[in-house]
């Protein structure tokens, strides 16, 4: 198979790359703008070609699409929930006029479309878990933005049956993760002996999923899901914040829990997500393999091994945007 794969040199999309090349042998191209979130280097051993251009670029998009691809995997994104508080237009942009071209060029194509999106486009529940009939509550620039390309996308099926797929995971964590989310940040903080900023009163919860997982999901989406329908990848471990920093904490070598710091929280902070994936279990067949316990010691254990990854992210724009973040929160 050939597979367009939009954001492929970001977090998720470099892991769901590397799996369809060495477990599948599809041939790939990648199509990412390289914000600062994607790299080249994520690619490493995956000989995936590269085409550097916003998804929102429709000329090329349209190009991409037209050279005999079989399939194409949107992971293309702003993912932050911290920076879309601070700068929404790049959010509004991409999940906007990107998404839109990249449907767009499917449909004009008839080439199938998988698009990637995430629980928090449901918003935020107390208690049970969220399935794919629950309402769209995008509660940040983020999930609101996440929830408009979503709807967009499933517009089309609805309107011109164009061939969609829509995939939501849960908070994922593993290789390759830039160091602004939870998981990785914490790992880094921990590993230089800095504080570890927990917003709120740490008790919020997020339901995990190991990458690999998701991209396996993901796999099951595009090869056995059906036409117009929404597939929940829905992780098997929930944990509020504090539990994950601690167990971080034991697992980093020379860290302690004195650098657990509280701090001021995120403004419209989500509480809980849980996310049914029993749909995706009933018709596909998928389920997680991998625990938290397990994937937070292999993702721990890569940091630790992969200092050549993360050191030269750690200055420049991640310390520019760090300070912006953290710098009154932590004084
Ligand atoms: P990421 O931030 O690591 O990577 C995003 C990639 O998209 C980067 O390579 C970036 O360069 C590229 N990109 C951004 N804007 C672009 C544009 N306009 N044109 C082309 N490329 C562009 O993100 P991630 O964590 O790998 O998330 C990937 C997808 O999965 C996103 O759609 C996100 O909403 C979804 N998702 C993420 C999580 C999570 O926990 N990280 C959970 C569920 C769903
Ligand atoms: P994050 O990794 O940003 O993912 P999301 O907001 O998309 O779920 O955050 C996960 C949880 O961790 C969320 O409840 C916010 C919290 N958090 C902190 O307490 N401190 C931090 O420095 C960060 C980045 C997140």
């Amino acid at each position: 198979m050939k597979l367009l794969v939009c954001g492929g040199a970001g977090f998720i999309g470099s892991n769901f790359v590397r799996q369809r090349v060495l477990e599948n042998g599809d041939e790939v191209v990648v199509y990412d703008k390289l914000t600062y979130a994607g790299r080249e280097e994520n690619l490493e051993g995956t000989g995936a070609k590269l085409i550097v251009a916003g998804i929102e670029d429709r000329e090329t998009m349209l190009a991409a699409v037209s050279d005999g691809i079989d399939a194409v995997v949107n992971f293309a994104a702003e993912t932050h929930v911290d920076r879309s508080i601070q700068e929404p237009d790049a959010f509004v942009k991409t999940h906007a006029l990107g998404t839109y071209s990249v449907v767009e060029a499917c449909r004009q194509t008839g080439v199938p479309l998988v698009q990637i999106s995430t629980d928090e486009v449901y918003g935020s529940i107390e208690e049970g878990s969220f399935t794919e009939e629950s309402p769209l509550e995008g509660n940040s620039p983020y999930s609101a933005t996440k929830a408009g390309g979503d709807m967009l996308v499933q517009s089309y099926f609805t309107t011109f049956g164009t061939d969609v797929k829509i995939c939501r995971g849960s908070n994922s964590y593993g290789p390759y993760q830039y160091p602004e989310k939870l998981i990785p940040l914490m790992i880094l903080n921990a590993l230089r002996g800095d504080k570890l900023p927990v917003y709120g009163d740490g008790l919020n919860v997020r339901n995990w999923l190991f990458v690999e997982d998701f991209a396996r999901g993901i796999s099951a989406v595009l090869e056995g899901g059906k036409a117009g329908e929404v597939y929940n990848v829905g992780g098997p471990s929930e944990a509020t914040n504090i539990e994950v920093v601690k167990r971080i904490v034991e697992l980093v070598p020379g860290a302690d829990e004195s650098l657990i710091t509280y701090v001021e929280d995120r403004p419209g902070h989500d509480r809980r997500y849980s996310l049914s994936a029993a749909k995706l279990k009933r018709e596909i067949g998928w389920e997680a393999q991998v625990q938290f316990d397990e994937g937070i010691e292999r993702t721990v254990a890569w940091y630790l091994d992969r200092k050549d990854w993360w050191e030269p992210l750690i200055d420049g724009d991640y310390r520019a945007y760090y300070e912006r973040q953290y710098g009154a929160r932590l004084a």
